[in-house]
Formats: C-alpha cells, sequence, structure tokens
C-alpha cells in the first residue's frame, strides 16, 4: 500500500472514514492504515482522527503535491497526466524526455525546486525550492512546424489572464511572453518545439512564475519581483496551477493552437510594450523604433523613425521604462 492510495480514499469526501473502512479498501491491516496515516502527516496532510468515527482529511500540505492539484483542476486535456518532483534540472528538458517516449498529449510535469532552469535565449532561470512556480505542458497539435508559433502569444495570453484573475494584480505582457507587474518581471516562458521536417511532433511551454520570494539576487533584484513582494501574501501553489493549467486548456485547445483575430485584440489591450520607445537588434545593428501594435501572427509592429513600419518576430527588444 502507498501513502497515495490512503489519500485516494478521502477523494470526493469531507466526511470521517473509518480505519476498517480504510483497512478493507486497501486491504491491509489497521495498524498500516494507522502508520500510512502517521507518515502522510509528517508530510504535511493535516488529517483528524475521532476514535470510533475514523480520519478525516483536513487539508493538503501547502507545498506541490497531486492530491491537491487534481482537488483544483478543472482541466479535460492538459494535465491529464500530471508529474509532481521534488527536484529536477529543467521541467522543459525532462518532459521533453516523455515527449520522445510518446507520452500523452497534455502531459504537465511541475516540480518543487529546479536547479538548471532555462530561460529565453540562451539564459538561465532561478527557481529555488518551494518559492516559484515552475511547470512544462506538453502538446501534440496536428500541425505543420511553421504554424507553431501562436503557441507563443497564446501562452502570454493565457498566463497573464489567469494571473490577473487568480491574484487581483494589474499583471500585464511584455512583448512576447514576459508578465510584469508594473516595471518588474514576474513570469517568464518558454516554449520549445520537436519536429519533423512538415509534422509537429510535439510542444512543450515551459512556464515560472516567483511566488514566494521575498528576495531576488544581486543581478536580477531590479527587475523580478513575485506575488508575494506584490501583494504581501502566499498563495497556494496547488490551486494556483490549476487555474493556470485551465487558462492554457481553454486558449490552446479551444482555440485550436490558432490566433483569433480575437485573441489578438485581447493580447494587445494586456501588452505593455506597445505604445512605447523599444530597442530590437536586426543582425549586429541596434535599431530604436516604436511599438505600434500587434500584427495578425503575434509578431510586434515597430514605427521606426523614417515612418517605416517592420515586423519583429523574435529575438529581445528592450522596451523604455520597463527593461
Ligand atoms: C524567460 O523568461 O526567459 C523564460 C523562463 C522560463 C522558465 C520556465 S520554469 C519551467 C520551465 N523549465 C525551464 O527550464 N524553463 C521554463
Amino acid at each position: 500500500m502507498k501513502n497515495q492510495d490512503i489519500l485516494q480514499c478521502f477523494a470526493n469526501t469531507t466526511e470521517y472514514v473509518s480505519g476498517q473502512t480504510l483497512a478493507d479498501k486497501l486491504g491491509v491491516s489497521r495498524q498500516a492504515v494507522w502508520k500510512g496515516i502517521e507518515a502522510l502527516r509528517s508530510r504535511g496532510y493535516d488529517i483528524e482522527s475521532i476514535p470510533r468515527r475514523g480520519y478525516r482529511l483536513v487539508s493538503f500540505p501547502s507545498f506541490l503535491n497531486v492530491p491537491a492539484i487534481r482537488a483544483s483542476l478543472e482541466t479535460k486535456v492538459i494535465g491529464s497526466r500530471l508529474e509532481v518532483l521534488d527536484t529536477v534540472g529543467s521541467t522543459n528538458d525532462y518532459i521533453k524526455v516523455l515527449g520522445s517516449d510518446g507520452c500523452q498529449n497534455g502531459t504537465v510535469v511541475v516540480t518543487r525546486e529546479q536547479t538548471k532552469g532555462k530561460g529565453r535565449l540562451g539564459r538561465s532561470w532561478q527557481s529555488e525550492k518551494d518559492e516559484a512556480l515552475a511547470f512544462s505542458v506538453l502538446l501534440r497539435p496536428r500541425i505543420a512546424p511553421h504554424e507553431a508559433g501562436a503557441i507563443t502569444p497564446l501562452a502570454g495570453l493565457a498566463v497573464c489572464k489567469a494571473l490577473r484573475e487568480f491574484t487581483g494584480l494589474d499583471c500585464k505582457i511584455k512583448w512576447p511572453n514576459d508578465i510584469i507587474v508594473g516595471r518588474k518581471k514576474l513570469c517568464g516562458i518558454l516554449t520549445e518545439m520537436s519536429a519533423e521536417f512538415d509534422a509537429v511532433e510535439f510542444l512543450v511551454t515551459g512556464v515560472g512564475v516567483n511566488v514566494d520570494q521575498a528576495v531576488f539576487s544581486e543581478n536580477i533584484a531590479y527587475k523580478a519581483t513575485s506575488l508575494l513582494l506584490e501583494t504581501g501574501r502566499h498563495f497556494d501553489p496547488n490551486q494556483l496551477l490549476a487555474r493556470l493549467l485551465r487558462q492554457m486548456e481553454e486558449e490552446f485547445i479551444s482555440n485550436d493552437l490558432k490566433l483569433s483575430p480575437f485573441a489578438v485584440e485581447e493580447y494587445q489591450s494586456l501588452c505593455a510594450t506597445v505604445g512605447r520607445s523599444v530597442t530590437f537588434t536586426r543582425g549586429s545593428r541596434r535599431i530604436n523604433g516604436m511599438a505600434v501594435g500587434i500584427a495578425d501572427g503575434g509578431e510586434l509592429k515597430i514605427m521606426l523613425s523614417n515612418g517605416s513600419l517592420c515586423n519583429v518576430n523574435s529575438g529581445e527588444v528592450t522596451v523604455q521604462g520597463i527593461y
């Protein structure tokens, strides 16, 4: 018997379950049930016991765990397979191995600690144990590689909308998909693809949300923020993850991974880059301009100093007044 099996017996009930019922269901002795309950308590599960009535699950531990995520999860596809790790190098790298082994569409991997987190443009991403939410979602859309670009703006849109609703913060998108509050970054997203010449094998969307950091290391402190710093509150990472996955399912699956005109409009209204002076790199040149909107494919429309318009679809864009 695994301790997880005991938790399963409390699913869908807030009532007491007697020690004998648990023992019968699990095919073990009452003594074994009691030991399992003690082990769960030591891992942060609050389980009440009353003589002659039995045990009742009062609350889950506040760190990431499968039963607590499942209790809040409202999705059909995303999270259909869910793994919670204690520690891993990078959830994106881990899920890509699962992807190559044929894991199902909608697989999610989340970790309590990431030791080699990856950011965009070859950067690293810091997430200390139980301070950040770091997870990856794997999708297997039937599309050609050139159609996969929509996932980047859709991911930004989904995460921004979910964070706004869940936290009440005025989150915005810094193009292409950083989520910021004021001038500081709250969350980063890294999308990766595995593809054949004419078909996508799978897409990975990795999301890192700063949740409980009270301080950041000196090199990023000027541009990083967390939910704790912005609100003074602790957010349950299990519920936060479930909310994010719900919104990702809505934006990705309902829109068939296509960027509809409505989604572009919504994205643009949440994009803090639009309306600001920006600098971007083309070849070895640094070019200044004004971000004036979002194009149909999610590219950033920039007006150059000579009045001409150009669309930028990748790379680093520095935004005046942000970072
Ligand atoms: C960025 O802003 O540069 C992107 C950061 C993406 C970080 C997340 S954390 C979960 C997933 N695993 C990784 O190694 N990276 C992404």
